[in-house]
């Protein structure tokens, strides 16, 4: 049994402050579970993060599988919490169940976390009844950045605002044992978090949120467009990768590597 399930997730609100990171790989997910990390998403944001394309809309449910299957080999310890990609959940409840169900039998992840607010309230419930714990996600919505008109500050009026805190307490009403908040002024998540009876994780939502999750790429400086105001990065690994290519490409063209600590004895055969 794993350390981190959905019920330690759940109990841990207003005892321990949960930090989350996207996760989209195998080896990436072994140090972020060696680390101690709760949850692991394999977000969609996979989709900007490794595979080149300009949002999450492109993801596809095979994509996704593959990934969350690698991050789960991975991960001995924390939740790991699979993204349902755009149009996997919403043409039909018998799709999202299928397609979530996929998840779980098929790539080896604990929970599939879906986007949308109180109107998905029945979506999460059917989920749950059937055995699959559902992270919710709310505020910022990405699969949704056409319909916000780009990626910005949500719950700015006050209807917004109260909208968000109706939304996070139809979430955990429906099952969802944790919400994810994306994008809100800190006041507001801070209204979230007190009105919501499961833990909150920010993006972009202040300090007070029950826990935080940021993309592995923008924590560790890996990603090649400026990270938004809310990243704070805790390495500069796109350097480090920079200045390793470089080396090698230097020395390899240069002759001196490899050296001859790199290669095999000698065979001490005739000349051919
Ligand atoms: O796809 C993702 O990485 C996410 C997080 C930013 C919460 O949804």
């Amino acid at each position: 049994m794993k350390t981190w399930n959905v019920a330690k997730i759940k109990a841990s609100k207003g005892v321990c402050k949960l930090p989350c990171v996207t996760a989209y790989d195998y080896a990436c997910a072994r140090l972020a579970d060696e680390a101690g990390l709760p949850l692991l998403l394999v977000g969609d944001s996979l989709g900007m993060a490794v595979l080149g394309y300009a949002s999450t809309l492109p993801v596809t449910m095979d994509e996704m599988l593959h990934h969350t299957a690698a991050v789960a080999r991975g991960t001995r310890e924390a939740l790991v919490v699979a993204d349902m990609p755009f149009l996997s959940y919403q043409i039909s409840d018998a799709e999202a169940l299928r397609n979530a169900g996929r998840f779980l039998q098929e790539a080896g992840a604990d929970a599939v976390k879906i986007e949308g607010g109180a109107f998905r309230a029945g979506l999460v419930r059917l989920l749950t009844q059937n055995g699959i714990p559902v992270l919710g996600h709310i505020g910022l919505t990405p699969q949704s950045v056409n319909v916000l008109g780009g990626y910005k500050v949500q719950g700015k009026t006050r209807e917004a605002a109260e909208q968000l805190v109706s939304d996070a307490q139809a979430l955990a009403d429906a099952g969802a044992f944790a919400i994810v908040l994306e994008c809100t002024p800190p006041d507001i998540a801070a209204a979230v978090t007190a009105a919501a009876a499961v833990p909150v994780i920010g993006i972009g939502a202040g300090p007070v949120c029950d826990g935080q999750v940021l993309v592995m790429h923008d924590l560790l400086g890996l990603s090649d467009n400026k990270p938004p105001k809310f990243v704070k990065p805790y390495a500069a690994l796109a350097e480090t990768l920079r200045a390793a290519f470089h080396a090698y490409a230097t020395e390899v063209q240069g002759g001196t590597f490899p050296g001859p600590e790199h290669c095999y004895p000698l065979s001490g055969l005739p000349p051919l």
